[in-house]
Parts: C-alpha cells; sequence; structure tokens
C-alpha cells in the first residue's frame, strides 16, 4: 500500500509521445497541489530521468497553459528500460540491469509514490519495479487503442482526427487524377487506427492486421468500384496489415527500444502491386508521425484529465499496482499485472467491421 500520508509523488511520461499527455501531467499536478497538498516532482525522458537523477519540481504555474499542447514537457524515451538498459560499447549494444540506480534516485527524492503515465512497454517496466518496492499507479497512454483492460485510451482520438484529416485531403487528388491513393497508418500490431479512420475518412479499402488480405481481392475490389463509374479509389493500410501467409514489414529494429520493431512500408508495397495488377495510377503515402502530433481533440483532453485526476485520488487512497481504465464513461481501475503484455485488437465480430462491410467497404478478402 502506499503511504496514506504521501507528501509528495514523481509522475513520469514514457514510450512514444501522445496527444494529451500534457493534459494529464496538469491533471496530476493540479489534483495533487490543490485537492490533497501533495508535493509533484516530474521526472525528464520517461525512465531515463529516475537513472540519472534528473527531476524538476511541479507546481500550478509549470502546469498552467499545456492543455492544449501535444508532445510533453516533461520529455520521454522509448529507450530506457532500467532492467535491461542498452548502451553500445564499441561496436556492441550490451544490456545493463541499472534498476538500483532509479530506486536510490527515488529514494533521494523523497518519492512516496510514481505516476507512470505509458503504453505496454512503459508499464512494463513500472510492474516490474512493483516488486522492488515502489508505489506506482499507471496511466495509459497509447495512439494505437492496443492496451487492454480499458475501453480507450487519450491519443487515439487525436490520431483518429488527424488521420481522417489526411484522408479527406488525399480524396482531392484521387478524385481529380482518377487513382489509387494507398494511405498508410500507424497502430502497430492493431488496426483501430486504420479501421476508425477509414471509416471516418470514407477509405473504400481498409487492410488491418487482424484480417490478411489477399492482393487479388483488393485488385478485384477496386476494379469493380471502375466499373461501377467510380474512378478513384483510397485504400487505408495499417502499418502492421499482412497478406494472408505473409508477414508484416519491418521498416527498421531500434535497439534498445522496449518494442524494437518499427513497422512501416507496406503501402509503397502495396501501391507497386496494385499498380500492377489493375493498371491504374496507383500513389502511396505513409501519414507517420503526422497521426501523433499538434493538439489533442477536446475528447481527448477530458479523458486525459479525467485520468489524470483519478491516478491521483487513487494515490491518495492508498492504492498500489493498478492501471486507471475507463469502461463506457466509468472511469475504474485495474492491477497493471492484468494489463501488460497482451494487446487489445480489433476482434473479427465488431460492430465497426459489420457496417463497414454494409457499406461495401473491403477489407481484401
Ligand atoms: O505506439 C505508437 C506508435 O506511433 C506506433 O503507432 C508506431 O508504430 C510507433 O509508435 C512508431 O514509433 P517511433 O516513433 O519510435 O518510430
Amino acid at each position: 500500500m502506499v503511504e496514506k500520508n504521501a507528501r509528495r509523488i514523481g509522475v513520469l511520461t514514457g514510450g512514444g509521445d501522445c496527444p494529451g499527455l500534457n493534459a494529464v501531467i496538469r491533471a496530476v499536478v493540479k489534483t495533487a497541489i490543490n485537492q490533497y497538498g501533495i508535493e509533484v516532482t516530474g521526472i525528464n525522458d520517461g525512465f531515463l530521468g529516475l537513472i540519472e537523477d534528473r527531476m524538476v519540481s511541479l507546481g500550478n504555474d509549470d502546469v498552467s497553459n499545456i492543455l492544449t499542447l501535444g508532445g510533453t514537457i516533461l520529455g520521454t524515451s522509448n529507450r530506457a528500460n532500467p532492467f535491461s538498459y542498452a548502451v553500445k560499447e564499441g561496436e556492441a549494444w550490451v544490456r545493463h540491469d541499472v534498476s538500483a540506480k532509479v530506486i536510490e534516485h527515488y529514494k533521494k527524492r523523497g518519492l512516496d509514490g510514481l505516476i507512470c503515465i505509458g503504453g505496454d512497454g512503459t508499464l512494463s517496466v513500472a510492474r516490474d519495479f512493483l516488486q522492488r518496492g515502489l508505489q506506482i499507479i499507471g496511466v495509459p497512454k497509447t495512439i494505437d487503442n492496443d492496451l487492454s483492460e480499458t475501453d480507450v485510451t487519450f491519443g487515439f482520438d487525436t490520431a483518429v482526427a488527424n488521420a481522417t484529416d489526411a484522408i479527406d485531403k488525399i480524396h482531392t487528388t484521387a478524385q481529380s487524377h482518377h487513382r489509387v491513393m494507398v494511405v498508410e497508418t500507424m497502430g502497430r500490431y492493431a488496426g483501430w487506427l486504420a479501421l476508425y479512420a477509414g471509416l471516418a475518412g470514407g477509405g473504400d479499402v481498409i487492410l488491418i492486421p487482424e484480417i490478411p488480405y489477399d492482393l487479388k481481392n483488393v485488385a478485384r475490389d477496386i476494379r469493380e468500384r471502375v466499373r461501377r463509374g467510380k474512378r478513384f479509389s483510397i485504400v487505408v493500410v495499417a502499418e502492421g496489415a499482412k497478406p494472408v501467409g505473409g508477414d508484416m514489414v519491418v521498416k527498421k529494429v531500434v535497439e534498445g527500444s522496449f518494442e524494437p520493431v518499427r513497422l512501416g512500408g507496406v503501402g509503397i508495397k502495396l501501391a507497386d502491386e496494385i499498380e500492377e495488377l489493375t493498371g491504374i495510377e496507383t500513389r502511396a503515402i505513409v501519414l507517420g508521425h503526422i497521426q501523433r502530433g499538434g493538439s489533442p481533440t477536446a475528447f481527448d483532453r477530458i479523458l486525459a484529465t479525467r485520468f489524470g485526476n483519478e491516478a491521483v485520488h487513487l494515490m491518495a487512497k492508498g492504492e498500489n499496482g493498478m492501471m486507471v481504465s475507463i469502461k463506457g464513461d466509468i472511469l475504474a481501475s485495474v492491477p497493471i499485472e492484468n494489463a501488460v503484455g497482451k494487446l487489445k485488437l480489433v476482434p473479427l465480430n465488431s460492430p465497426l467491421l459489420a457496417s463497414a462491410r454494409s457499406l461495401g467497404i473491403s477489407f481484401g478478402d
């Protein structure tokens, strides 16, 4: 149990940046100070700040005017797993366990608890520190919406809005030039982002990792549109989409990262294949980090604020090892242990898939 009378808590943001992180930080600081009189220490660059003892005190003024800001004022890192910290020694990456440093700095700074805002990687590290006696509350974050035990994470709505806006704009060229435009979204191993943006942006073909596609079916459905007088098509493809019997396209492997594999490139590959099979001029657009940039939507600002409030309430109540979550519109909390290590994928019986299929959207199957 967290000491009921926690006087000082730390807050960190780990993993990829995500719209709404600053809204969580703001809510944590304001709730802690104003409601409970708890002091807040901001940790720079995720767990790296705990390894290197880089932290700052956060007061109300420090979090003023950050609600609308994308990114994180604390900085983040997705390469700082203290239990397996990769350091380049000569040509080789060597891993060290520097978790003792984290515990040393946590104690030195007089922290009674830690709020970890992050995705699967950050929360897995947080879980491992629970066993070392740190008191932790997790806040789920990912634009991919693939974290288990919560219906939704902040950042997803903004990423969907950004991707949808891009698809809207891409329609212009698709229509004018009678082209196929392949739009590659992020989302890692889950198809949520492509599915939502594809639906919202009026995609004609949506390819997601959960439904391996057959290229012949994709070409067939594009030709069928041409036959019906639709001389352009928009194909929205998740970076993790793969053909039946084939593999995802890996862009690079980032040594020392929580999740070393970086996907990317399926859109370009697919565009070449579609052009070859259909004879229709085809272009690929990779949306990349634009999707997680910029100001969070109103939905994400509110969700992030509620998550930040709740994390502090849980701390103040003496909870430990729990992650804030939302089910429907009701805030809840679940053991961090239950949320990590298993992805929340698009279920094949999702009503969204049924809705899309009713419109004639192709999934290439
Ligand atoms: O998890 C968020 C995410 O944006 C994924 O959608 C994407 O695959 C990955 O991070 C990209 O990571 P990075 O910014 O490290 O290249």
